[in-house]
């Protein structure tokens, strides 16, 4: 059987990804033990794995192999198994290839069960998937959010914060929202009813965040110069909870905030947190996102594109900012 499958031919220049991706097509191997065959149904489309697509290697994982397959979140039936507790026509998702069919070790790969039930399975990757548990683990715990706080979050109009400002809501904080433009600003305060948006790319970026007023917890996606315009607006003791580095990511850069002495006067936490490390609460995490989610109060807009031969143009539009919501590529007829 064949299989359409994107390598890594280089590592990408910024969001030139069609220079540095290549879909082949390969023939399948025979099963190994231990190993399921997924026919993906859907991609995850995720800002964080850019970091992979890079030589450093002082990254939270080692960066993806050139000349390797380029790797995420894949949701599918199982076509084939020689791993105990999976069986062909099971619904999962796994840590697998961009490519029509996923080849993965069912445990290194992280690949679960899921309940067909649910009536829309993109959710899986959204609000009961990693971006869902991200969110309510950066809001609850890593930023430690009480009732009745101001709880600020950046690129609010993607799907991890998207889903950290209506949990920020429904923990009972005052929810605001950092996004690029007038429509996605739109979006959170009428279509999610949060407390106020801020558009980062408007001319009076400073006069808006001080509209937010002193900041408690600052759910932060982005780094760089946002960062340095918030940490001057943090409350004393509030918590900055690093989610991610977007504006780190296709620049090739790093940067330092200027304004760390902040965290000096103003006496705040500054903590990073990462998924996998909290993988193991992961079905504790689900039952609420999705008591939630079922009762419509946790809502995610679906971004698709589809077709495996235009994902590189789905993954870009992460970092152009053209997405509300979840970025997936849907596959299949
Ligand atoms: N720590 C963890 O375990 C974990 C897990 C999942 C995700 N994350 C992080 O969560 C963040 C969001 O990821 P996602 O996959 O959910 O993507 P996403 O938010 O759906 O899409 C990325 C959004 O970021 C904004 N953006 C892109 N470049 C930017 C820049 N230079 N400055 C400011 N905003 C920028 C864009 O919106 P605008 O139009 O608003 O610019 C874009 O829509 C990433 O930092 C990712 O690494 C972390």
């Amino acid at each position: 059987m064949n299989n359409r499958i994107w390598r890594i031919a280089r590592c990408p220049v910024g969001t030139d990804f069609a220079a540095a991706l290549e879909l082949a097509e390969e023939r399948l191997a025979p099963l190994e033990d231990g190993q399921i065959r997924i026919r993906n149904s859907h991609l995850s489309m995720d800002a964080g794995t850019r970091m992979w697509l890079t030589d450093r290697e002082d990254g939270y994982q080692p960066p993806l192999p050139v000349g390797g397959p380029m790797t995420g979140l894949v949701l599918g039936e199982v076509i084939e198994s020689r791993a105990d507790g999976f069986t062909t026509g099971d619904l999962v998702r796994a840590f697998g290839q961009w490519a029509d069919v996923s080849t993965v070790d069912a445990v290194m790969s992280g690949a679960l069960r899921l309940d067909p039930a649910v009536a829309d399975r993109r959710a899986w990757f959204g609000p009961l998937g990693m971006n869902g548990w991200t969110a309510l683990w950066g809001i609850e715990r890593t930023g430690a959010a009480q009732p009745g706080e101001k709880v600020l979050v950046s690129a609010a109009a993607g799907a991890t914060g998207i889903l950290a400002v209506q949990i920020a809501g429904l923990l009972g904080c005052e929810a605001w929202g950092i996004a690029g433009g007038a429509a996605k600003c739109a979006y959170l305060t009428r279509a999610l009813g949060i407390a106020g948006a801020v558009d980062y790319k408007a001319q009076d970026l400073g006069a808006q965040l001080d509209r937010v007023g002193g900041v408690d917890v600052y759910f932060d996606n982005v780094g760089g110069p946002l960062l340095d315009a918030v940490l001057t607006r943090m409350n004393h003791y509030g918590r900055v909870a690093v989610c991610g580095l977007l504006a780190n990511y296709t620049g090739g850069t790093r940067t330092a905030p200027r304004e760390f002495d902040q965290v000096l006067m103003r006496r705040l936490r500054v903590e990073g947190f990462f998924s996998p490390d909290f993988m193991h609460e992961g079905a504790a995490l689900t039952q609420r996102l999705r008591s939630w989610h079922e009762a419509g109060e946790l809502v995610m807009p679906y971004d698709v594109t589809r077709g495996l031969e235009n994902t590189l143009a789905a993954y870009a539009r992460l970092f152009t900012g053209a997405n509300i919501g979840k970025v997936i590529v849907e596959l299949g007829a």
